[in-house]
């Protein structure tokens, strides 16, 4: 069983974890820069580099020091993301793995998001769908087997983690966006507000959220004593319930018996409910740790890329807009 030191630095997390056997998690830190960035609004790209120039020896070091075990490789987060925050990650992961002579694996984020499900209990095997659902990406995929899959659908527009953060803004809540909806929503009535669900009933498995952000938009334009929670509450029910369709829709058409949530998103607590409630399958959503960005899920996704020979060599770059289903 191998032992990997698992490196992520996409976009505002630096996450350094050591896992066995790609799923038992020996040591997990994340350096998260929300504080930085805060003030902003959003991620700020340059700031979020230096930032992890400046914390990754250190978190790397840490993570070494707090188990005795020695990785057998290392793996990294070689796209998508942020091109500078990347390239800092990739740098220093090919480096450790040059000086200590052992292998580097480049992993692909959104494959380490899928990978978080193995981190949980109990775990899936494949095949099974997977709903990933971050601040970029809003996707249905067909597992078929490690690194073997086909998109069923994505977004059109807007990512569902980028509505959250965006209709956030617009209700005076903070950044991140989606755990202060969630925060808020506690506190609202989910049916104050009629909002659209956009394609619920079309033939294909794509999303699209752009068309609920502008329905809040103009709700709060035409009627600005709207109290925030209740706002967050209906645009939160919403975003869930156009997820809830989805995963209905493919697992009708695919007869899957399983289905894996995973990315930002799927620390959101109405979703978890109303997935473990709703969908007749068997759902796998990783804890709240291994949702949010981390080192871990990269370790993981390592761990199986390195048994199937996918090594990088020297000339690995960083891809910002790396493809998922281009792997397979
Ligand atoms: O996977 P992630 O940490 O980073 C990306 O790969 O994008 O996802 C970040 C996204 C942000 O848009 C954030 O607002 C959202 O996940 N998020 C949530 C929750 N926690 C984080 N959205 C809804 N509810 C939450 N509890
Ligand atoms: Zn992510």
């Amino acid at each position: 069983m191998s032992i990997i030191l698992g490196i992520e630095t996409s976009c505002d997390e630096t996450g350094a974890a050591i896992v066995r056997g790609g799923q038992e998690v020996l040591v997990n830190l994340v350096a998260s820069q929300v504080d930085v960035h805060r003030e902003f609004g959003g991620v700020v790209p340059e700031i979020a580099s230096r930032q992890h120039t400046t914390v990754i020896s250190q978190l790397v070091r840490k993570a070494l020091d707090e188990t005795s075990e020695v990785p057998d490789a290392v793996a990294v987060t070689a796209g998508p993301g942020l091109m500078g925050s990347l390239l800092v990650g990739l740098s220093y992961a090919k480096a450790l793995a040059l000086a200590w002579e052992k292998p580097c694996v480049a992993v692909n984020h959104l494959e380490g998001h899928i990978f978080s499900a193995f981190l949980g209990d109990p775990k899936p095997t494949f095949p099974f769908l997977a709903l990933l659902v971050s601040g970029g990406h809003t996707m249905l995929l067909d597992c078929r087997a490690p690194h073997d899959y086909e998109m069923l659908g994505t977004t059109r527009d807007d990512a569902v983690g980028e509505s959250f953060d965006k209709v956030a803004r617009l209700i005076g809540l903070g950044y991140p966006g989606g755990p202060a909806i969630q925060k808020a929503a506690e506190q609202g009535d989910p049916s104050a507000l009629a909002l659209p669900r956009a394609m619920r009933k079309r033939g294909n498995l794509d999303f699209s959220y752009s068309g609920l952000k502008t329905a809040v938009l103009y709700a709060l334009r035409d009627n600005p004593d709207l109290n925030p929670a209740d706002v967050a509450a209906s645009f939160q029910e919403a975003a869930v319930d156009m997820l809830i369709q989805k995963c209905l829709q493919a697992i009708e058409e695919t007869g899957a018996g399983r289905l894996v949530i995973a990315g930002g998103v799927a620390a959101n607590k109405r979703l978890r409910e109303r997935a473990y409630q709703d969908l007749p399958v068997d759902v796998f959503i990783p804890p709240f740790a291994y949702c949010l960005d981390n080192g871990a899920m990269i370790a993981a996704a390592g761990d199986s890329l390195l048994e199937h020979g996918c090594i990088a060599n020297l000339r690995q770059t960083a891809n910002p807009a790396m493809p998922l289903t281009a792997m397979a």
